[in-house]
Formats: C-alpha cells, sequence, structure tokens
C-alpha cells in the first residue's frame, strides 16, 4: 500500500461499574477492556459480530435483537466460536435495546433490508426504518453515556443523520461508502487485471445511489490512475465501474437475499481503526455541515478514523468531486427529512 502509518495499537482497559440490578449478562468473566454491542443479530448483525469477535477486538459483547431467542441462540454459536479460539470472552444477550449499558462501541443494525427481487432502493426504507433507529437514539444512549455509534441500518447516511439529531450523541459515524470503497477497488483489479492489494482510492457521497468514485484518489500500484493508464495502453470504461459499484449489491441481494460478509469485513475495518486508534484513512459518514446545506449531515468523505474522527480529505478532491458529493449530501438531507417526517420529529 503506498499509505503508511505508524501507531501502536493499545486498547486502554478501564474501570466497569458494578452490574445494575436485572441485568440478564450471562457469563461473569472478570474481563477488563472493551465492550461491543451489535444490535439487531439479523443477516448483517450476524457475520458483523462474527469478524470482530475472530479479531477479539473486544472482551465484552453483547448481541441484541426483539425477535425472541434470537441474540441468545447467536449468542450460544458464538460461545461455541469462542470454545474454539480458546477466548475468553463475556457475551450477553437481550432482547431489548434498553437493557446494553456501557457499551464502548455500537454497532446499529436492525431494520428491513431490500427485497430480493423486488426494484427498489436503500432510500425506500426510509421510513419504517427511522422508527426503530429513532427508538434506539432515545433509549440506549443514557445507560451508554460514553459509546461510539456505527450506523449499519439503510439508509445508512441518513439513518446516522437521524441517530446523530435524536440522540445528541458526539461520535456517530455510518459505515456508508467503505463497502462500496472495496467494490470500487475489487472492479478495479478485475478489469486492469492487477492484484486488489496494488488497487487505492475511494468512493465518496452517499452509500447508495448517489456513489460516486472519487477517481481522483485511486492509485494502482502507488501510480495516479491517469499516469497508470497513459504508461499501461490499457483502458477503462468509468461508467461501468461506477454501475458496478452502485448496482452489484443488489444483485448479491437478489440472488442471495442480502449481503453478508462483504460489508461485514469493511465494518470491520472501520470498527479495529477506531478502537486501536490507528487512524486509517476511510470513506465513511461524519457529520459535516457542506456548503449550500442549511444543517450537518453525515456524508461519505475519505476520513482518517480512530478515537477521533478526522481530518477528512475534502481539500484533496477536485471541484468537481466535491460538487458530487454536495449534491449527495443533499439527497441524504432529503432523505433525512421523510425519516424525521415519519417519527414526528420534523
Ligand atoms: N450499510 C451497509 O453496508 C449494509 C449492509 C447490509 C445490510 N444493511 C442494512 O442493515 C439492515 C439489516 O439488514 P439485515 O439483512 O440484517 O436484515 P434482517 O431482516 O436479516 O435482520 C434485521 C434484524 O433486526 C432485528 N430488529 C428489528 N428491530 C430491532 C430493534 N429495535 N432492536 C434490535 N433488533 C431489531 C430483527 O428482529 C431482525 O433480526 C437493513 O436496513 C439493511 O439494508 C446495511
Amino acid at each position: 500500500m503506498c499509505e503508511y502509518f505508524s501507531v501502536l495499537y493499545i486498547i486502554q482497559p478501564r474501570q466497569r461499574k458494578p452490574l445494575t440490578e436485572g441485568s440478564c449478562r450471562i457469563d461473569e468473566v472478570d474481563l477488563m477492556g472493551v465492550h461491543i454491542a451489535v444490535v439487531g443479530n439479523g443477516r448483517i448483525g450476524r457475520p458483523t459480530a462474527y469478524t470482530l469477535f475472530n479479531e477479539r477486538l473486544a472482551d465484552e459483547f453483547s448481541l441484541v435483537d426483539i425477535k425472541p431467542g434470537q441474540a441468545w441462540a447467536f449468542g450460544e454459536e458464538l460461545r461455541h466460536v469462542a470454545a474454539s479460539l480458546k477466548y475468553d470472552v463475556r457475551i450477553n444477550t437481550y432482547e431489548e435495546d434498553e437493557a446494553v449499558s456501557e457499551a464502548d462501541l455500537v454497532v446499529v443494525c436492525p431494520g428491513k433490508p431490500r427485497i430480493p427481487g423486488v426494484k427498489m432502493d436503500r432510500r425506500d426504507l426510509v421510513a419504517g426504518n427511522a422508527k426503530i433507529i429513532n427508538y434506539i437514539a432515545e433509549v440506549m444512549p443514557p445507560r451508554n453515556p460514553d459509546a461510539k455509534w456505527v450506523i449499519v441500518t439503510n439508509p445508512v447516511d441518513a439513518m446516522a443523520t437521524l441517530f446523530k439529531k435524536v440522540s445528541g450523541a458526539d461520535f456517530v459515524i455510518s459505515t456508508g461508502d467503505h463497502p462500496d470503497t472495496l467494490r470500487l477497488r475489487t472492479k478495479l483489479a478485475m478489469d486492469l487485471k492487477v492484484p486488489v492489494s496494488k488497487v487505492e482510492g475511494f468512493v465518496g457521497g452517499e452509500h447508495g445511489s448517489a456513489a460516486y468514485p472519487l477517481w481522483s484518489t485511486v492509485k494502482i500500484d502507488c501510480e495516479p490512475l491517469d499516469k497508470y493508464l497513459e504508461e499501461s495502453g490499457k483502458e477503462l470504461d468509468r461508467d461501468t465501474i461506477t454501475g458496478y459499484v452502485r448496482g452489484v449489491s443488489k444483485r448479491v441481494v437478489d440472488i442471495i437475499g442480502g449481503t453478508e460478509v462483504g460489508p461485514a469485513a469493511g465494518f470491520r475495518d472501520i470498527i479495529r481503526s477506531i478502537l486501536q486508534d490507528r487512524q486509517e484513512i476511510y470513506s465513511i459518514a461524519d457529520s459535516i455541515r457542506l456548503p449550500g446545506l442549511q444543517e450537518a449531515v453525515n456524508v461519505n468523505i475519505p476520513t482518517h478514523v480512530g478515537r477521533q474522527i478526522g481530518p477528512n480529505l475534502w481539500d484533496q478532491l477536485t471541484i468537481e468531486e466535491q460538487g458530487n458529493i454536495i449534491e449527495a449530501a443533499k439527497a441524504i438531507h432529503a432523505n433525512y427529512q421523510i425519516g424525521l417526517e415519519a417519527v414526528g420529529k420534523a
């Protein structure tokens, strides 16, 4: 890779308060450290938790799903994984969002996904999922005051904007365009016939139909894309690549029912960088007020990700790329307002 970061990966332990009465934590292993909660244990929540678990990114996991037995059943599976890994981890399972307390980081992925075989956009999910996100934003932060909130539920950038507005929490990001960035790199590697490890570059804007490959950030084997194409004599159909970035996930949804391990791996990248304060650059959606917008929205810009978010690479983008991201932010804001109306907070 062309970008290098010299940091120490240290997770700071912290004092944990005593368990509250009525808590239903199951394994009373006395471990100090990081507590991750995964809310929504469906098709995307499970591989996300499993991927974080496999990297031992926490010594306490809370699993939450309102479907009776869902979190318990998945928790049992993760206990079997822990036995395989010889990983002394605490696993809590809940059926109520408000039961989780003292999480350091909460991955929010409950809600309706796109339906296989039905032509629809992630934006079509806004009204139904806004009610779930609004509820979680009201009930979870009081018992998790220090948590960092990583939103996955679609339309993810509008949902992060809504979560931020309702909760008032400091650290609220959407996983946004990092999955799209991985799709961009995949397609570039295939079309240019180069190893994917040699491909860099980001997607920005919206996680959805206003996702834009940020061509000025693309490098192949550390060469800027245009220079690489000139020197190699290769050609690239950029519209086809943009179509793949925006459309491949729906093709996956239509065939296997939903995306699973692809996005989950991307969420792991982001969460590891937060917890280990790596300052790696990911295209995530932080809350930003861009020119032409009356308020801040969570919009995707390549950004340094650690215990703090930022700085981002806005100033390094072209005017055209900045314009596309502003247009995407307007679309996210319009969608967020539909969500606000759906929960009676417009
Ligand atoms: N951002 C991304 O890259 C990305 C990738 C994949 C899926 N998603 C989105 O994630 C969401 C979930 O997708 P899925 O495929 O896992 O759906 P799913 O239907 O398989 O699972 C959703 C789960 O959420 C649970 N749930 C509903 N309300 C809840 C609440 N208040 N608290 C806890 N759990 C609750 C349901 O019981 C269900 O088990 C969708 O909106 C989907 O579009 C986003």
